[in-house]
Parts: C-alpha cells; sequence; structure tokens
C-alpha cells in the first residue's frame, strides 16, 4: 500500500497549500510584472512570476521535506535535450516532487485566463499525488493514487463519450517549433474532420485536469516535460481515464508525446494520431 506521509506531515496536504499560495500570488500579479523574457524559442517565455512561484513552492517543499528531490522546470536549462537529462537524473530519487510553477506562461501574459501550478510527488518512478490548481477559477484538482481525484472536493469522472466523432478534444502547439510542432500539426489536420470539435487552450497541465472532470474527452501534445504532465496524469487515471504516451505505451515520467482520454476513445485516438504519423516516431 502507497504510503502518503512522513510522521505527522503529509504528502497530499502540503502539495495543496503550496500550490494554493503558488496560484494566488500568480494571480495577484496578473498584469503587473516587469521582466519577460524568451527562451528556447521566441514561443517559450518566462517571466520574474514563474521564477518567483517556483522559488516559493521549492522553499514550501524543501521546509516540510527535506531529504526529498525536486525537479521544477525554472531549474532546468531550456530546451528538450536538457530537460531529458535533468529528468534522467532526477529519476533515481525515492522521492521526487515533480513542479510546473505555471503552466500557460503565454496566457498569463496575455491576461488569458487559463493558467495552472503543477505539482506532482512521485515514490520510486510511480506518481502518487498530484495536484493542479486554476487560480482564475479558484479550482483545487487533487488526486492521491488509488484514492480517486477530486475538483473542488469533489469526486472527478471522466465523459461517456464512446467515439471520437462526439468528443471534444484539446491539443497544445509545443514551444519546439522544429520537431514537436510539425508533428503535432499532422494530428491536428487528420483529427479536425474526425472529431466534434478541437481546443487549444494554453495550459497542458489544466487540459488534462478537463479530461479528469469529463470537460474534454480527451488531449494530446508532442515534445511535453514530466513537469507538465505528472499531476494531470494521476488526475486522469483516479478520474477513470487513461493516459499513454501517442502510440499507446502505458504512461511514465519519461513519456513526452502524451495521450489521454476517458478510456472509451482512447484506441480510436491513438490509431488516428498513428495513422497520420502524428505520434513523434
Ligand atoms: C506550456 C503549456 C502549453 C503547451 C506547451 C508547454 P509552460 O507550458 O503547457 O499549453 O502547449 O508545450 O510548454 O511553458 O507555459 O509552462
Ligand atoms: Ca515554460
Ligand atoms: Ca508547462
Ligand atoms: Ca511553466
Amino acid at each position: 500500500t502507497t504510503v502518503f506521509s512522513v510522521g505527522s506531515k503529509n504528502f497530499t496536504a502540503v502539495a495543496i497549500n503550496t500550490a494554493s499560495k503558488a496560484g494566488e500570488w500568480i494571480q495577484s500579479k496578473l498584469g503587473d510584472f516587469n521582466s519577460l523574457h524568451t527562451k528556447y524559442s521566441m514561443h517559450d517565455l518566462v517571466t520574474e512570476v514563474d521564477k518567483g512561484a517556483e522559488k516559493m513552492i521549492r522553499n514550501l517543499i524543501q521546509t516540510h521535506f527535506p531529504t526529498h528531490a525536486i525537479l521544477g522546470e525554472e531549474g532546468v536549462e531550456p530546451g528538450p535535450a536538457a530537460s531529458q537529462k535533468a529528468l534522467d537524473e532526477a529519476s533515481h530519487e525515492e522521492y521526487l516532487w515533480i513542479v510546473d510553477p505555471l503552466d500557460g506562461t503565454t496566457n498569463f501574459v496575455h491576461g488569458f485566463p487559463f493558467f495552472s501550478v503543477s505539482i506532482a510527488l512521485a515514490y520510486k518512478g510511480e506518481v502518487i499525488v498530484g495536484v493542479v490548481y486554476d487560480p482564475m477559477h479558484d479550482e483545487l484538482y487533487v488526486a492521491e493514487k488509488g484514492k480517486g481525484a477530486y475538483v473542488k472536493g469533489k469526486r472527478m469522472k471522466v465523459s461517456l463519450e464512446q467515439k471520437l466523432s462526439d468528443s471534444l478534444i484539446a491539443t497544445g502547439f509545443p514551444a519546439d517549433r522544429q520537431m514537436a510542432l510539425p508533428t503535432n500539426m499532422r494530428g491536428v489536420q487528420a483529427l479536425t474532420t474526425k472529431v466534434r470539435n478541437l481546443r487549444v487552450a494554453g495550459s497542458a497541465a489544466l487540459h488534462m485536469a478537463y479530461v479528469a472532470a469529463g470537460r474534454l474527452s480527451g488531449f494530446w501534445e508532442i515534445g511535453l516535460n514530466a513537469w507538465d504532465v505528472a499531476a494531470g496524469a494521476l488526475l486522469i487515471s483516479e478520474s477513470g481515464g487513461k493516459v499513454t504516451d501517442t502510440l499507446g505505451n502505458p504512461y511514465s515520467l519519461q513519456v513526452r508525446n502524451i495521450l489521454c482520454s476517458n478510456g472509451q476513445i482512447h484506441d480510436e485516438f491513438s490509431a488516428e494520431l498513428v495513422a497520420a504519423e502524428a505520434t513523434g516516431f
């Protein structure tokens, strides 16, 4: 059985408290920040708010669990090679916190109210706690392995669509416009005619929370990182949905090409991406 605490300190309580505090601070900085830089490409933004939120999150986690490791987006050099290396290095840790302090930076910069804080805890490479917080809608999504997933305290359940033609799907346009974007566009081209409609709202973590909550039937994106998806993956599996890579292989922290759904449409969804060669392989 999974252990969710050390001594009197509960992992999930710390994740919730930390995500809420960071989210509230991020919201307070909306439209009120000075620095805006690009990272890996002109599509890859970072602000002082991303960095400040990560610092706040690291401090809070370290205070409670000083022996645990933390993998946070802003602690890693930009680009796919560096992030792969950082993940490989972190993967041997017993307890690893995986943090996206602000998922949806572009939305935050423009005041488009769809961004989130994503915090996951992995034990020996398996995610056991996942928390996503959407400060603009004050929606807190929480999952514990084997214990279900909740939004605002209410148990979540994935949607019931059985066919792609009845489905509302989301994707994202990756910051890596060289490799990942063309692959993703093949998926967009193939799927747009097959699904009820497609959304690209700009936060992978929140898209995944929406799949868990039954508001989206599925989501895929090429070239993501562990911090974008680790919390969302547990939210979905604990809500009765399915998470794999785009070829249908089981989810692990190494998966960068994510495919998730209510489970019912999963095979059809994956088959379309494979047929369109929109799987990154
Ligand atoms: C990005 C968002 C976006 C997705 C990109 C991610 P960030 O994360 O999740 O929706 O399309 O691939 O990099 O940089 O805003 O944390
Ligand atoms: Ca980023
Ligand atoms: Ca992200
Ligand atoms: Ca981020």
